[in-house]
């Protein structure tokens, strides 16, 4: 049994903007059931606040480079028995809004000093300097919001291991160097082997360089990012942490009683390898919403996503725009919200076909569980993915994974190849280039399959046979964690 203390800046269903959230829900509470002590610790944003109904304050701290001093809340993650240890600095996060950004987006523009102020308090907990009288043995961080706290720990005598996951590198936490004084930085802190990066502040770097052990949320992720194309300058760095045997890559699960169409409480019916017709239901509910003709022979496209570059959206706007142009029999319906260029050019698409297309702006979580259900297709076209949550969703819901060959999507997608069919081991379609006629020729593929109902069946038992539970990733994460 080990003592572990997982900081993160979102978690679900508390607070989400993607999967880190999930992550960082699903994982501690897999932890939580093979028996270890292991306490999540976020900011107390408002969202938290208004659905927690438990909530104890245990401990008042002052922390350096800020005047007032914070508390420390206990409650349990929403549906778990997992503890839950939130910092109330209301300032900073008793707020409208996301976890990083305003109601209408924008960044909040004191990011550096909410993000620090957290790493501080989680650096108290960590050296069990806020008298609750409990010290992890492990301190796990994910993502560059909580990325400073191995790096203030690092020398200190006594220091619980320090663990850092990389969800997603392109996220990097920059600041300015004035930002650095403001906040009271320590100077010894400030070199090209610290948080410095070309000038600038660099949080993530404090995970990167001062954690005993980085993680990634794929293997075939963890490689790409030692390259120039996904290292974005950091590239040498984690290339020499590689070869120290100090990063790893290893794959998310999923959290089985939340996405399964056994028993998934959003659908209008819940389905099983047994009884695939009442999937068919799901697609009809799924036209319906969106104001589509309800065909079950038409090849339905889901889309569930943040609306980013990284997400290839406009390869899809192209390849699909194309595809209809043409008169293919598709439907695409997509949820998401994010970039208003996409947002407004999903919008242009769903006005030019609107029997084809539907588009949902915003943030549904119900939703986004009938997609995964109501679809026959997810398109993933993704410039790179970590790990990816929803391919593996799909697989989970018999829905066939439409992605781009990199990251998590790499690695548990297995293409149609005539191969693969044949040795049974199909689960969806991949492509190699991120360019829209790839896509499009993918999207073909797929819809020339659709038409052979028996091996489409079969790809779809294969996909919903994948086993993708956080058991296995955890037990790896638990090793690691002995292993430090
Ligand atoms: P990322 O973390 O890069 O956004 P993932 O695939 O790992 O990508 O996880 C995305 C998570 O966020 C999934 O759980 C997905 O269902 C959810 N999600 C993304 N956008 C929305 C939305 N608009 N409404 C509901 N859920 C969403
Ligand atoms: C990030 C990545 C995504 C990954 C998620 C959870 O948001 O973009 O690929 O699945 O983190 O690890």
């Amino acid at each position: 049994m080990r003592k572990i203390l997982f900081s993160s800046s979102e978690v679900h269903p508390l607070i989400k903007t993607g999967g880190l959230a999930d992550v960082s829900g699903s994982l501690p509470t897999a932890l939580h059931l093979q028996g270890h002590d292991i306490r999540i610790i976020m900011p107390a944003y408002r969202k938290c606040l208004e659905q927690l109904e438990k909530i104890h304050p245990i401990a008042t701290l002052k922390l350096d480079g800020f005047h007032l001093p914070i508390e420390i809340f206990q409650s349990t993650l929403p549906g778990t028995n997992v503890p839950l240890l939130l910092v109330h600095s209301p300032q900073h996060f008793d707020r409208e809004g996301g976890p990083y950004s305003s109601p209408t987006g924008e960044d909040w523009q004191d990011n550096a000093a909410r993000f620090t102020l957290f790493s501080r308090a989680v650096a108290a907990l960590a050296m069990n300097q806020a008298g609750l009288n409990w010290q992890p043995d492990v301190l796990h961080c994910s993502d560059w919001q909580t990325a400073l706290t191995p790096a203030l720990i690092a020398d200190l005598p006594n220091r619980p291991v320090t663990v850092f996951t990389i969800h997603n590198l392109a996220y990097q936490g920059l600041f300015s160097r004035e930002i650095f004084d403001a906040l009271d930085l320590p100077e010894k802190l400030w070199h090209s082997d610290g948080l410095e990066f070309y000038g600038l502040l660099s949080l993530i770097k404090g995970g990167l360089i001062y954690a005993d052990h980085i993680t990634t949320v794929s293997p075939t992720y963890a490689k790409e990012i030692c390259n120039y194309e996904f290292g974005y300058g950091l590239e040498g760095l984690l290339s020499l942490r590689a070869k120290q045997g100090r990063l790893s890559g290893i794959l998310n699960g999923i959290d089985n009683t939340e996405w399964n169409p056994k028993k998934d409480r959003y659908l209008t019916k819940t389905y099983s390898i047994k009884n695939l017709r009442n999937k068919t239901i799901n697609k009809a509910s799924l036209q319906q919403y969106f104001g589509l003709p309800e065909k079950e022979d038409v090849l339905l496209m889901g889309i569930i996503s943040r609306l980013v570059p990284q997400k290839g959206i406009d390869l899809t706007l192209e390849a699909v725009t194309k595809l209809l142009e043409s008169g293919a029999n598709i439907q695409l319906v997509c949820l998401g919200s994010g970039e208003p260029s996409y947002e407004q050019d999903l919008r242009i698409l769903r006005a030019r076909y609107p029997d084809k297309v539907g588009v949902d702006i915003g943030y549904n979580e119900a939703l986004a569980h009938q997609i995964e259900a109501g679809s026959d297709v997810f398109l993933m076209p993704s410039r790179f993915e970590p790990c990816g949550l929803n391919q593996l969703y799909s697989l989970r819901y018999g829905t066939l994974p439409i992605v781009r060959n990199t990251g998590g999507l790499a690695d548990t997608v297995v293409d149609a190849t005539e191969n693969n069919r044949k040795n049974g081991t199909a689960t969806g379609f991949k492509f190699d280039q991120s360019n829209a006629g790839e896509l499009e020729k993918t999207i073909s593929r797929a819809l020339d399959l659709f038409q052979r109902p028996r091996i489409w069946r079969k790809m779809m038992i294969t996909a919903m046979e994948q086993n993708y539970s956080w058991q296995q990733s955890a037990e790896t994460y638990v090793q690691l964690y002995e292993s430090l």
